[in-house]
């Protein structure tokens, strides 16, 4: 097992360009009416006191059942670690030559994935309104063959793949671990059973994103929205947490809030796979990313996650040699595990989770799509709630606006 602190190549080592640091940007003074999110110390995971250990679990229990995210702390990258990584994300779309962003180009549409740099033109290959997102992400085909990586940070890519190589096999893992202890089964089921392996991030993937400012046009037509409320598919999604404000949660009281900014956490989002694992225990964590208040409207947002994800030959169905399962049942819960449950009884078979997740990314609906982004569209009034309506291989999502 790696260990569990973060222990990077040098950032001087021969060959590497000095770039400018990252410089965080100010934070909101406005009085926002924030999430209230639990913290773990994930390093107590591994303490020897059992009492310890027992309350962390009935801490992420807890948690992941009433909110769907939460923020660690102390998992083994120090602050400065950190805004390293930040520092060559912004590097990387400061950098990023004409020549890489057209050879490099995502295709989502035929490959149900974001490899590769999108254009900030909206999450299409064909060029739609300006949305001013960019990103790149990498798959197991960008870690194994670096002509797929932007020519400027292949300098630095020793030190983008131990970062994720933590990630994945420290932080991560220890992450699953937990979360098999919530439900009682073997520390490891989860590390062993659902989670993909393979290269830095096994079926996952790891993106820098830069969020510009909208423009007036993109902001009237989305309606403030950057990325529409959706569940993330997989296991964990990894997102470190940054100063300019705008990732929301739908809360149990089904009002949508800003995520506050707690330097060098980072915030866990549970994704479908495990809502499904679980028997609905977990929830998936319905969230989107909105415009920021005003005093940040005109700042740049710049974010890096891993995402992580199940095995994609898969079907998912609850663990049920779960004590906590056989002993509560399953969770009755409006989420993925429901609508999973209802194709089933329907006799239509549920799809694998890389039918799943490839289905998802592949028909993505820019948010300034006036056509699909409202009533007689995408949208329907659902117990007086406008909601996103959509169906995946026979399965219905119905989602917050
Ligand atoms: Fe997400």
């Amino acid at each position: 097992m790696t260990s569990n602190k973060f222990n990077p190549p040098a950032a001087d080592l021969p060959g590497k360009p000095s770039i400018p640091d990252w410089v965080p940007p100010a934070l909101t003074k406005e009085k926002l009416d924030f999430a209230k999110l639990r913290t773990i110390d994930l390093s107590l995971v591994e303490s020897d006191d059992p009492k310890v250990v027992d309350e962390l679990v009935q801490i992420t229990k807890k948690a992941i059942r009433e909110d769907g995210f939460l923020f660690i702390e102390n998992y083994g990258v120090s602050l400065e670690q950190l805004h390293r990584q930040f520092t060559l994300a912004q590097y990387l779309h400061y950098n990023i030559s004409e020549e890489d962003q057209e050879r490099l180009l995502f295709h989502p549409e035929i490959s149900g994935k974001w490899a590769g740099y999108k254009h900030p033109w909206g999450f299409k290959r064909e060029r739609k309104v300006w949305d001013g997102i960019t990103q790149f992400n990498w798959y197991s085909e960008e870690w194994a063959d670096y002509s797929r990586v932007p020519t400027c940070i292949l300098p630095f890519m020793d030190e983008i793949r131990a970062f994720n190589e933590f990630l994945s096999e420290s932080v991560n893992r220890r992450i699953l671990i937990l979360l098999s202890k919530v439900l009682e089964l073997p520390e490891n089921y989860l590390w062993d059973k659902v989670q993909s392996h393979g290269g830095p991030t096994g079926e996952g993937y790891y993106r820098h994103a830069l969020f510009r400012p909208f423009t007036e046009e993109a902001e009237k037509l989305s309606k403030g929205l950057r990325f529409n409320g959706h569940c993330d598919y997989g296991t964990t999604t990894l997102l470190f947490s940054v100063p300019v404000t705008q990732l929301q949660i739908w809360g149990q009281d089904e009002v949508w809030r800003y995520v506050p900014y707690k330097p060098g956490a980072i915030v866990i989002n549970i994704g479908e796979t495990l809502e499904i694992v679980s028997g609905g225990h977990f929830k998936a964590t319905r969230h989107r990313v909105f415009k920021p208040p005003m005093d940040q409207i005109n700042a740049e947002r710049l974010s890096i996650v891993q995402f992580n994800s199940s095995v994609g030959d898969l079907r998912m169905t609850p663990a049920i040699e779960s004590p906590l399962i056989q002993r509560e049942g399953f969770a009755d819960y409006q989420g993925a595990f429901r609508e999973f449950q209802k194709t089933m009884a329907s006799g239509i078979p549920i799809p694998t989770n890389r039918q799943w997740r490839e289905i998802q990314i592949a028909e993505t609906v820019n948010t300034t799509d006036v056509k699909r982004q409202t009533i007689g569209g995408d949208w329907v009034m659902h117990d007086g709630k406008l909601m996103n309506k959509r169906e995946f291989h026979g399965v219905t999502v119905i989602l917050p606006v």
